[in-house]
């Protein structure tokens, strides 16, 4: 069956996944997904920080089929219920006023870039440029490749959208040098991502935040990866004590089905009706699916996710102590990156694989693990025995 599937993939499916790891899973429940022969997987991925409820979770299971039975699409001509409550449970449980949804993370972030411009123009300012990260992702459209401080996502795009100045993360000199009278707003991951879970430190940030007050630059974090309990509060800004005047959201959001989000404070909902939109964005399936997932987080997935996150952590210490091959363990709550001190990632990783456990890695060191936030000790501790007896052999 998976020669079949390959094989029809091979002809017809644009490959921009490289060589994708041989495997087709076909159903999934909680911590584990099954392939098509069968075999039993325990899921350290998530989609890529995506099923933070796990797979089959029986209540956004329950919605998301209750809902399509109602109604899945209306547009946004008429009202629609879940879409209003969402908006609110979100802007209720976090620093800002005002929501907007969106279909993905790339989707929100451009939205939340024409919002800081739509802002200035709004008082007939230009200031245009916006300051990003260097190692930074932001996703795939033009201007968030543009955003995006990494030349092998943008070099085949040329020429990109202008006035994206990346500087180096935390170093807080390089941001000062960087901000001019044009410079508009910063976009920002709380913790980078897609470069290996690398975390900005909170005194930048604090100091980022104090020359964006003081100059009228809008702040812009990205919790796509982030955000909805990753880092083991519901947003990652609550890590580091410091608001931003938009930020972004989309991956667990809606535990999987497809969302994005951009939520900013009130003085910067500079959107009037017209200069945005979407046709798809905060249907009624979506933003269902999103209600279930934020109760499942207050109701007590995200006290798991800050439990478990520092359990894993304190145990993928124990094995630094143990394994000089462990150079760092970094992150926060159940966003955890493993960087090794030999380019073994890969091969690990493999190994990891045959044996039943689906990590991420980032380049040849680093090991990305963002797991379902269900996740319990068991399955921690079975990962850390295999990683153990992997460890050992080196
Ligand atoms: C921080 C961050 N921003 C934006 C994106 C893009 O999100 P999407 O793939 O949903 O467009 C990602 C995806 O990995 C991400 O990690």
């Amino acid at each position: 069956m998976l020669d079949q599937i390959r094989e029809t993939d091979r002809k017809y499916y644009m490959n921009t996944f490289g060589e994708r790891l041989p495997v087709c899973f076909t159903e999934g429940n909680g911590m584990t997904m099954t392939a098509t022969d069968g075999k039993v997987y325990y899921d350290f991925m998530a989609g890529i920080a995506v099923n933070v409820l796990g797979h089959n979770h029986p209540k956004l299971t329950e919605t998301i089929c209750n809902q399509a039975k109602k109604l899945i699409h209306t547009s946004s001509l008429y009202y629609i219920e879940s879409q209003a409550n969402l908006a609110k449970m979100l802007c209720e449980n976090s620093c800002c006023d005002r929501a907007f949804f969106a279909n993905s993370g790339a989707e929100a972030n451009e939205g939340a870039l024409k919002l800081a411009r739509k802002y200035f123009y709004n008082k007939g300012q230009k200031k245009p440029e916006v300051i990003t990260l260097e190692n930074s992702f932001h996703g795939r459209t033009l201007a968030t490749v543009s955003a995006t401080g990494q030349e092998k996502y943008q070099k085949p795009y040329a020429p990109l959208v202008e006035k994206f100045i990346h500087v180096p993360a935390n170093d807080i000199e390089a941001f000062k040098k960087a901000v001019t009278e044009k410079t508009g707003a910063v976009m920002l991951e709380v913790i980078q991502g897609e470069s290996g879970v690398r975390p900005l430190q909170k005194a930048y940030l604090q100091e980022i935040r104090k020359i964006c007050t003081e100059k009228d630059i809008v702040l812009i974090f990205d919790e796509v990866q982030t955000g909805m309990g990753r880092c083991g509060t519901l947003f990652a800004y609550e890590t580091v004590g410091v608001e931003p005047d938009i930020f972004t959201l989309a991956k667990a959001l809606a535990g999987g089905i497809p969302i994005g989000a951009i939520l900013c404070k009130e003085q910067f909902a500079a959107f009037t009706p017209g200069d945005h939109g979407t046709t798809f964005g905060g249907n009624p399936l979506a933003t269902s699916a999103g209600i279930c997932v934020v109760n499942e987080l207050l109701g007590g997935v995200l006290n798991n996710a800050k439990e478990m996150g520092t359990y894993f952590m304190n145990e993928l210490n124990l094995l630094k102590e143990k394994f000089p091959l462990i150079r760092e363990v970094r992150g926060k709550g159940l966003m955890i990156g493993v960087e090794f001190a030999q380019p073994i990632a890969k091969a690990l990783s493999k190994q990891l694989f045959e044996a039943g456990f689906l990590v991420g890695t980032v380049g040849e060191t680093v090991f990305r693990l963002v797991p379902p936030l269900i996740i319990t000790k068991n399955e921690i501790d079975l990962l850390t025995a295999k990683l153990t007896e992997l460890l050992t052999a080196y």
